[in-house]
């Protein structure tokens, strides 16, 4: 394993580099979800950068930037018995050790895909996939990944990057991975570790209530109507709930069509903590 804390290491590390890179972008705090991503791209390159960098420009005024878990030393054991299972392959780190690395003094540019940033996440956390658009199109220019991998945990960041990647014509393929659940069913996050043991359990009605929106609207759009006033009725009676919705699943607008894919997309907000999630169906 490499570890590069500069953008001048990682610059000179790619000018050497002619075999193909798969790329996962992360902010580290590693759990089986971010490996996923790095053994799909370790099985399908020779040569996998994971980026670990908590990007300053993605968290709104109030969130947890500061709070933010970095376990760097953590995260690279994670990576280092990874690699046993992949021999002959190799992993690069890039981890700035200071976010002007990413963005130097005087930085003023946005990236953005304004079409599919300013609804869901993009209404409560406003400027969010600005930021999230900006780092990522930073990190692809300087890895030039063949393929990146992403979670489909974090589905419209998905379609955000996705989109990005097509309509400025990087030539990047953007790979969208399921989501890794516990036994129980809870998506992985970095943010789960604040649950309390009483709020793991609460936290199991965001995927149950995604799944009984699925089995109401039966693979059926015109149960949509149906489906959203049941949805509706759970957020006017119960605040922790930020939205619960019904979105096709390329361009998250609300028409559904006749037939194929639709996502189910939901937020609960647990004490201090808010769970992100979704699941994925198909109007038949
Ligand atoms: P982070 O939250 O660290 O997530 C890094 C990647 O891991 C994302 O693609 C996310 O969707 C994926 N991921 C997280 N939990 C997952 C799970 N349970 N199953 C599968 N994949 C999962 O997302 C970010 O960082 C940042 O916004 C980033 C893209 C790095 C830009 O700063």
């Amino acid at each position: 394993m490499k570890l590069l804390r500069t953008t001048t290491e990682l610059i000179n590390w790619r000018h050497g580099e002619t075999r193909s890179v798969g790329f996962v972008p992360t902010m580290g705090n590693l759990h089986e979800g971010h490996i996923s991503l790095l053994e799909a791209a370790l099985k399908e390159h020779p040569v996998a950068v994971l980026s670990i960098f908590v990007n300053p420009t993605q968290f709104g005024p109030t969130e947890d930037f500061t709070r933010y878990p970095r376990t760097l030393d953590q995260d690279l054991a994670h990576v280092v018995a990874l690699m046993t299972r992949h021999p002959g392959r190799e992993v690069v780190v890039y981890a700035p050790a200071d976010p002007a690395e990413v963005y130097p003094a005087g930085f003023a540019t946005v990236v953005a895909v304004p079409a599919l940033s300013h609804f869901l996440e993009g209404a409560i956390r406003p400027g969010h996939f600005e930021g999230v658009a900006t780092v990522v199109y930073l990190l692809f220019q300087l890895v030039k990944p063949r393929t990146a991998y992403f979670g489909r945990k974090d589905y419209q960041q998905y379609r955000v990057v996705k989109r990005m990647a097509r309509d400025l014509g990087l030539a990047i393929h953007v790979k969208g991975l399921a989501i890794v659940r516990s036994a129980e069913g809870l998506a992985l996050s970095s943010r789960n570790q604040y649950l309390s043991e009483a709020e793991r359990v609460d936290a199991l009605i965001l995927v149950r209530t995604l799944r009984d929106m699925q089995q109401r609207l039966g693979g059926t759009a015109a149960n949509a109507p149906a489906v959203r006033a049941w949805a509706s009725e759970i957020l006017a009676h119960d605040p922790r709930w930020q939205y619960l919705e019904v979105r096709e699943a390329r361009h998250l607008g609300e028409d559904l069509p006749r037939k194929g894919k639709v996502v189910f997309l939901g937020v609960l907000k647990l004490g201090a903590v808010r769970l992100l999630d979704n699941i994925e169906g198909e109007l038949i």
